[in-house]
């Protein structure tokens, strides 16, 4: 039984064990002779908005043998103020497994630590494991592999998917470079913390100079909603367009965690024209998943 609770301390060996079973995953998929959940039930229990994450954990689950309850925190007494580690034992007791998506880091912690189930951050404030997980199954699957490859993340430096691709950086071995603007580059105690080949500039154009990979999230992250002004204000700029592309290399890759603000963090012809990329990227969400769903039961 395991939990992925950030990739801060999940091993290279770990996720390239999941990125591998990804790819047997996702060509046998609907053909898969394994059920490793059957048997089990699941709960999604989420306190912010999701389209993709939910869905494909709902999938995924049912896929790999298993039974899915989707939990809104306002549902459940969590939201009226019932403690996690009272919410945990609970379901420690009748579950199988959590997929939990939440604000606080220390909430999926406390969770994990209580419950005894293997727990998944499906997103926190901190980090957003599985969909750089999903990133970098997608830039592998088409360009081989990611290591010695330049990543250029444009945009909100200081978030949970920036974080997370901090985290990935120094274990897979490739070059990250962050372009933010000054309010919202990285705090230095994360990129100690990560080590590695990362840089930090408030030029986007520095940044996508010959990049294999160009990488955008949104400016305003679940919760930063009263800081929605002053983001756009400061934020803007810092788009990916054809014009920033144009000094990548012409066989790099645009991708977007999604959803996709156009006319933001990235204009819609170049969403459009690298949608292809960045709708599979959202389908191995999926397929990434599950190979973690399969390897937190083994
Ligand atoms: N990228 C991502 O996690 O999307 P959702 O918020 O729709 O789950
Ligand atoms: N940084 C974004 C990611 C959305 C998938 C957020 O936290 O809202």
């Amino acid at each position: 039984m395991k939990s992925l609770l950030k990739l801060e301390t999940l091993s290279l060996a770990d996720m390239e064990g999941i990125l591998s079973a990804t790819t047997t995953l996702k060509a046998q998929r609907g053909r898969h002779t394994s059920q490793p959940l059957a048997g089990h039930t699941w709960a999604l229990l989420f306190s912010k908005q999701s389209t993709r994450t939910r869905i494909s954990f709902e999938v995924g689950i049912r896929e790999l043998g298993g039974q899915v309850m989707f939990l809104s925190s306002n549902d459940i007494q969590l939201g009226r103020g019932e403690p996690i580690k009272d919410t945990a034992r609970v379901m420690g007791r009748m579950l199988h497994g959590a997929v939990i998506r939440t604000f606080a880091q220390q909430d999926v912690e406390e969770f994990a630590a209580y419950s005894g189930l293997p727990t998944i951050n499906a997103l926190t404030d901190d980090e957003h494991p599985c969909q750089i997980l999903a990133d970098i199954f997608t830039f592998q699957e088409k360009r081989g592999s990611i290591r010695g490859r330049t990543v250029a993340f444009i945009g909100d430096g200081a978030c949970n998917v920036a974080n997370s691709w901090i985290f990935a950086a120094a274990k897979f071995g490739f070059e990250l470079r962050i372009a933010s603007p000054s309010p919202f580059q990285p705090p230095q105690q994360i990129l100690r913390r990560a080590g590695g080949r990362i840089s930090v500039t408030s030029n986007i154009q520095d940044a996508a100079q010959g990049a294999d990979l160009l990488y955008t999230d949104v400016w305003i992250s679940m919760g930063k909603e009263a800081e929605a002004k002053d983001r756009i204000d400061t934020l803007t700029g810092y788009q990916i367009n054809q014009e920033l592309v144009d000094l990548a290399r012409p066989d790099a890759l645009v991708m977007h965690c999604l959803p996709a603000y156009r006319g933001k963090e990235i204009d819609e012809p170049t969403l459009e024209a690298h949608a292809g990329t960045i709708f599979e990227e959202a389908e191995n969400r999926l397929h990434v998943q599950k190979a973690i769903l399969s390897w937190s039961v083994s």
